[in-house]
């Protein structure tokens, strides 16, 4: 019965397009990969929630297929794993994850004592700080905007928005030498943590009876981040199969997220990041604020203007949003992906005018397209 009503809307709409592409001459073998974007839609455009309801019942290798570009490598939509990949050098045990997490919220590990790794990654803002750019000790103002800390414990082509540090154990060390950020130094932090008391039992569970290093403190705050995770959300309840999880509303913003929408080009897996790079036309090319993201840590002229793809989850406690925090609110940042995003422009023949990713389009999504798609994004 259910395959049957499914039938009806997707196999209708399918074949009268492939008959129509294939009549105009438009539709060869080179075409994107297939979608199912037209699932439960009638062709005045109407959506059928009850179609849709029935079409999301299932495990997501049942949903409709997405809509992604050829040559795209995504992931389907699920639960976060509970355990990260670790790697050999610095296996997880319960003592180094504790120590960690001492350290990520105690403030004695900056300078002046004003800023801890908890000052910019805020548990109830989903690991960002709430600025547009990210402020520390001594109320530096950095150049970038605080991450959210979903992504990292996964990530497979390196940390921060430019994918600098290539690993969590380098990354975690950054941050304390970064003047605009802990402006200490890592040998500090490791001869404060031989004085402090509270801090000997802890790090004699984690590490043994010797005296701190600083490649310790670099294992256990990797520990603790690897262990960071988005709080269980109503799409998670979805996932597990409580379709009653998610109102109609927002199925159709989970809907026009895989398809319409292009999200899932970038926006794929459990924590809903590719880990790749990519311009969205945000780098304010030949502009005091110009940040050309991976180019200036690589130097290949492909990677200009491009940034790491955040993690979605937990986003609309993440505000403002992307490297620089310029847009304000959610519902503003999918106002400019249906616009197609930003736009720069250099002299004719500069060869180092950013290049805006061709998955980047308009989007054509309606006004209440759009309001369902931001009430799907705030269930996650
Ligand atoms: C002053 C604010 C500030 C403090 C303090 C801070 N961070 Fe960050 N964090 C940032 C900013 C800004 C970025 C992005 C920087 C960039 O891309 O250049 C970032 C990025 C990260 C990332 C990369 C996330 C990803 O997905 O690539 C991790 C992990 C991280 N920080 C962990 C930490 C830890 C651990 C500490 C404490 C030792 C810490 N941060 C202290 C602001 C801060
Ligand atoms: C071409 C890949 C790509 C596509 C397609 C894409 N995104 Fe993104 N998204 C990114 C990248 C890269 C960033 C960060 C860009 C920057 O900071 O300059 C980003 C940032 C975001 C942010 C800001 C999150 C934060 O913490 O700053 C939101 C929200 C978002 N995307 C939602 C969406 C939605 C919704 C769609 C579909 C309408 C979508 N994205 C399509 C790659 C993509």
């Amino acid at each position: 019965m259910k395959a049957v009503l499914g039938m009806t809307w997707a196999s209708w709409r399918t074949v009268s397009l492939v008959a129509l592409w294939g009549a105009v001459g438009g539709w060869t073998m080179a075409a994107s990969p297939p979608t199912d974007a037209v699932v439960c839609q009638s062709s005045a455009g109407e959506w059928s929630a009850a179609c849709l309801r029935q079409r999301y019942a299932g495990t997501p290798d049942t949903w409709p297929r997405p809509t992604v570009d050829a040559g795209i490598t995504w992931q389907e939509l699920g639960l976060v794993p509970e355990h990260a990949p670790e790697p050999a050098g610095n296996p997880s045990t319960p003592a180094k994850v504790e120590l960690g997490r001492k350290l990520f919220f105690d403030t004695r590990i900056s300078r002046k004592g004003e800023a801890a790794c908890v000052t910019c990654h805020q548990p109830a803002k989903s690991f960002t700080d709430g600025k547009a750019l990210a402020v520390g000790d001594e109320r530096m103002q950095g150049r970038r905007r605080s991450q959210t800390l979903f992504a990292a414990p996964f990530s497979t082509h390196g940390m921060f928005w430019d994918g600098r540090a290539a690993t969590l154990e380098q990354q975690v060390l950054m941050p304390i030498a970064n003047t605009f950020e802990l402006n200490h130094s890592i040998d500090q932090v490791t001869a404060s943590l031989r004085q402090l008391p509270d801090y000997r039992p802890m790090y004699e569970a984690a590490f043994g009876p010797r005296e701190p290093r600083s490649d310790d403190v670099a294992k256990a705050l990797a520990s603790f981040v690897r262990t960071i995770r988005p709080e269980p959300s109503r799409f998670d309840d979805f996932l597990k199969g409580q379709s009653q999880a998610l109102n109609d509303r927002e199925v159709l913003g989970l809907h026009l997220f895989r398809t319409k929408a292009r999200c899932m080009n970038c926006h794929s897996g459990p924590v809903m990041t590719d880990f790749q790079f990519h311009d969205l036309g945000l780098s304010f090319y030949g502009r005091r604020n110009q940040d050309l993201g991976r180019f200036e840590v690589t130097r290949d002229k492909a990677h200009l203007g491009q940034f790491k793809t955040p993690s979605l989850r937990g986003v609309s406690k993440a505000a403002p949003y992307m490297h620089n925090g310029i847009f304000p609110t959610l519902i503003g940042t999918l106002r400019m992906y249906n616009n197609g995003m930003g736009n720069v422009s250099g002299a004719p023949g500069d060869p180092y005018v950013p290049r805006k990713s061709p998955h980047i389009q308009k989007l054509g999504l309606t006004e209440a397209e759009l309001q369902a798609l931001l009430a799907w994004l705030q269930t996650l």
